[in-house]
């Protein structure tokens, strides 16, 4: 996965990638989830360590390998998730936040499994939000860190998408937000991916469509 050719751009950096989707659970057997394959933070890891990167990958559930020579940290929710990758992110030049991480979790985790004649033709879940890993981290990110997040959107409309990727610029502090288009047919399973980035202030800083290795470039440009 190696190299140190002329490419070998990112040789003694320390980048760390979230990638997949958490899962909250509600009993043993069931969790909340979310589509999130994993694979675009898979072919961020990949070009990261093609570019001599040491990557520390954090894995919620993956739906595609990981290279092996990441230092892999597997997590199942969100409060997982943010322990890893706050204890990552303090030896880090970079960290992307590509990983789609629950919004809400169970207030309650049931010891056995919900059955449904205790429960009735209806069942209401009660939910309590997750902290904001990202926001969190660009409180806490130290100078010369690099820190990127992703946001996914449905939005059709290209003017509308861009005014909620500003405002969740504005709320989550990174220095670059990919905003990605997701809905029933796009984003996830998908080897292709369309992003725009934006930069801390909300200006445009690239336009890119392609494989998600292509997309994978362009973002580790940033780090660059
Ligand atoms: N993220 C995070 N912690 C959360 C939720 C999201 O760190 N609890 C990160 C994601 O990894 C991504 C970025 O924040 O890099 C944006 O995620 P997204 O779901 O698009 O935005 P939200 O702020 O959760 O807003 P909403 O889902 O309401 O659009
Ligand atoms: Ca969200």
């Amino acid at each position: 996965d190696r190299t140190d050719g002329p490419g070998a751009d990112l040789v003694g950096k320390h980048v760390v990638i979230t990638a997949g989707g958490t899962r909250e659970p509600l009993d043993p057997v069931r969790f909340l989830g979310n589509r999130s394959s994993g694979k675009q933070g898979v072919a961020l890891a990949q070009a990261a360590l093609a570019r001599g990167a040491s990557v520390t990958l954090i894995a919620a559930n993956l739906e595609v390998a990981a290279p092996t020579a990441v230092e892999l940290r597997l997590v199942g929710t969100a409060l997982e998730l943010e322990a890893a990758v706050t204890d990552a992110a303090a030896g880090a030049d970079a960290v992307i936040m590509a990983a789609a991480v629950a919004d809400y979790r169970p207030v309650q985790v049931s010891a056995g499994k919900i059955k449904k004649d205790e429960t009735g033709d209806t069942l209401l879940l009660e939910l309590t939000r997750n902290p904001d890993i990202l926001a969190g981290l660009a409180r806490t990110k130290r100078t010369g860190q690099v820190l990127i997040g992703f946001a996914a959107e449905t939005e059709p409309d290209p003017v509308r998408l861009l005014v909620l990727g500003r405002e969740k610029m504005a709320r989550k502090g990174c220095d670059f937000l990919v905003v990605n288009r997701v809905g029933w047919a796009e984003g996830f399973a998908s080897d292709r991916n369309a992003i725009t980035v934006l930069d801390h202030d909300g200006d445009i800083v690239c336009e890119v469509s392609g494989t998600k290795m292509s997309v994978a470039g362009r973002i580790l440009d940033l780090i660059g």
